[in-house]
């Protein structure tokens, strides 16, 4: 019941020019799977993004956005904007974003409620790093994750999309096997449903962290992964497709 989604994260990969050859090449994927595809290129990249996709079926999405309407903040992107330009899906809390540019539970919250508002559909990231994982708090760390960046999101929920990801995976060619992410991702959904009820059961959670084309079948053969987060698999368009077509 609920719809597949693969999405592809860019993160500060291709140029304009490049994006749009990117997005030509997708367009031309047989897409047998039934999923939601979605690519979230460089804000820069967005509206050259916005125009190659026109008449395909592949949504698009932004890495992030700020969480005040508009002002002094030098280097963001506000709500409106990505809504202007057709954006439909925004990361937000990307690991790499909490990393390097002091990315809080607080303001990934924020963040998301400034999405919702605007009619934009967040896809909220949250993960243990790999101390958590040896510490064995994963479901703890991903549980408090999730129900600070829900916080007063009340019935928006149908439009919240969530992605987990273990940041000792994203990028190392480390997966977490499809068992232990469906634990974990059973245990977010568990989270959800603590505080949104039923509601729980119609979010997507994704998996996130070196899903490829060789690995996506037995990812997305588990019960509680509703999707895939993909970073360096969805920079080339026949990889992409082995992931869009994972069954
Ligand atoms: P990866 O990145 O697929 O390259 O591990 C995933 C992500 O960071 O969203």
């Amino acid at each position: 019941m609920r719809t597949p989604m693969i999405a592809g994260n860019w993160k500060m990969n291709k140029t304009p020019a490049e994006t749009k050859a990117l997005i030509e090449d997708l367009k031309k994927i047989e897409n047998r799977s039934g999923a939601e595809v979605v690519v979230c290129p460089m804000t820069v990249c967005l509206s050259t993004a916005a125009e190659a996709l026109k008449g395909s079926e592949i949504h698009l999405g932004a890495q992030n956005v700020h969480f005040a309407d508009k002002g002094a903040y030098t280097g963001e992107c506000n709500a409106a904007s990505l809504k202007e330009l057709g954006v439909e899906y925004v990361i937000i809390g990307h690991s790499e974003r909490r990393q390097y540019f002091a990315e809080t539970d607080v303001t990934v919250n924020q963040r998301t409620l400034k999405a919702l508002e605007a009619g934009l559909k967040p896809i909220v990231c949250v993960g243990e790093s790999l101390e958590q994982k040896q510490q064995g708090i994963t479901n703890e760390v991903v549980c408090l994750q999730t129900k600070v960046a829900l916080l007063n999101v009340g019935e928006k929920i149908d439009d919240v999309v969530i992605a987990y990801e273990p940041v000792w995976a994203i990028g190392t060619g480390l997966t977490a096997t499809p068992e232990d992410a469906n634990a974990t991702i059973g245990a977010i959904r568990g989270a959800i449903r603590e505080v949104f009820g039923e509601a729980a059961d119609r979010v997507r959670i994704l998996y996130g962290g070196s899903m490829n084309d060789k690995n996506a079948h037995d990812l997305m053969a588990q019960p509680e992964i509703d999707g895939g987060l993909i970073g360096g698999a969805s920079l080339a368009a026949e990889k992409f497709s082995g992931v869009i077509n994972f069954n």
